[in-house]
């Protein structure tokens, strides 16, 4: 086993689960939309890969979905892997480690805005 710091400059975390509405799910408030709308942006601003929006398969906390997590790589870690490449993600590289939740559709472009400037 091999460790090292994170090979992302960002990584953001939805929670895609869909319990079919058998009990509460972050599928009931379309966390896979939120997850393919983040994806895009970052991809269309040419973030990714070095801001990863990644899918989670249930974050525990059902009942308050969506959630989402975002970390982000400290900014003096010296893992030499993934190092930004563009001076805007040097900019936005100081921690976040938030956790949100009650995440709609609507609150896309507010979270856009936010981790990918
Ligand atoms: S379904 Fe999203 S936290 Fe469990």
């Amino acid at each position: 086993m091999k460790s090292q710091n994170t090979p992302y400059q960002k990584q953001i975390f939805v929670c895609t689960n869909d319990k079919k509405g058998e009990k509460p799910s972050c599928g009931d408030h379309k966390g896979e939309a939120i997850f393919i709308e983040l994806r895009r942006i970052a991809k269309e601003r040419g973030l990714h890969p070095q801001i990863r929006i990644a899918q989670a398969k249930c974050l525990g906390q059902c009942s308050t979905g969506c959630n989402i997590m975002v970390y982000s790589r400290r900014p003096d870690a010296a893992s030499g892997v993934g190092t930004p490449t563009s001076s805007v993600l040097q900019e936005t590289s100081e921690p976040d480690n938030v956790w949100y939740s009650g995440v709609s559709l609507e609150d896309v472009p507010q979270l856009a805005q936010k981790y990918l400037p």
